[in-house]
């Protein structure tokens, strides 16, 4: 069986990135069972930028889980550039993720033992890129988020904006389709989260990445072209940010 991806641009840019049917996920919790998302249909097309807001326990997480096949869902199915998951086995799963997504989240999850640089050529040496073009792009990566005076510190010599800095330049550097971010600015001052989601939306629109963002923040939000807010595990509602002419 071939799980390979269409070389079809134009086939490919038809399909939306991702694409929820009717997802379920249930949890397991004492005897019983939490259900995070309950019957969540969504479509994110090619190249958009979307927020996605809702209160602590709505399903935003295990949304951004499911999208990038770190779990399975309960029930439904989950389309990534039009592959059904479900048919994927675990190992295919894992290279789809390792291939065409790129994660960011709220604790940066940088390598203490590794330089900035390295953790940023991390996605592209363990895709089997040969190690001086991942650190070459790892430093164009950095220059792009005005980190490269940092690019042999180790992370804990960071700002928590730096280090953020660093997990953006990580998540985009093996060129993913996909952008996933989970609350990137959660742990941030202000200005640093405002300079965070600046970033990510440049750097997403630059590599023709799709870019999902969840957040807590307004002002993130309003950085986005759409809203989606979750509650209880479904979409209640969805619609576009309003760009008032200086407003
Ligand atoms: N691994 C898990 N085990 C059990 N329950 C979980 C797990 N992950 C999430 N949940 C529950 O699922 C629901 C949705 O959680 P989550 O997706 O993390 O929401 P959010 O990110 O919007 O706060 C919550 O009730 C949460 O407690
Ligand atoms: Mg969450």
């Amino acid at each position: 069986m071939s799980i390979g991806w269409s070389n079809d641009p134009v086939e490919r840019s038809g399909l939306p990135v991702l694409r929820f049917m009717n997802v379920e996920k249930e949890y397991p919790l004492g005897d019983g069972r939490v259900r995070a998302l309950d019957g969540l249909t969504l479509d994110i097309p090619r190249g958009s930028f979307t927020a996605i807001v809702g209160r602590s326990g709505s399903g935003k997480s295990t949304l951004l889980q499911l999208a990038a096949g770190i779990d399975r869902p309960t029930a439904g199915e989950v389309f990534v550039e039009g592959q059904p998951l479900s048919r994927l086995p675990d190992d295919a799963l894992t290279r789809l993720r390792r291939k065409r997504v790129g994660i960011v989240y709220q604790f940066f999850h940088l390598l203490p033992t590794l330089d900035v640089r390295e953790n940023v050529a991390l996605p592209l040496l363990l895709e089997g890129v040969p190690e001086r073009d991942a650190l070459a792009r790892a430093d164009a990566l950095l220059a792009q988020v005005e980190l490269s005076p940092r690019a042999r510190a180790r992370p804990h010599m960071l700002s928590g904006g730096e280090m953020q800095r660093a997990a953006v330049a990580r998540a985009l550097a093996h060129a993913p389709a996909l952008v996933l971010a989970d609350e990137p600015t959660g742990n941030l001052d202000t200005r640093s989260a405002a300079r965070v989601v600046e970033l990510l939306a440049t750097l997403a629109r630059q590599h023709r990445a799709t870019l999902v963002l969840v957040t807590h923040s307004p002002e993130a939000a309003a950085a986005a072209e759409r809203v989606v807010t979750l509650s209880d595990g479904r979409v209640a509602d969805d619609r576009p940010v309003a760009r008032g002419t200086g407003a």
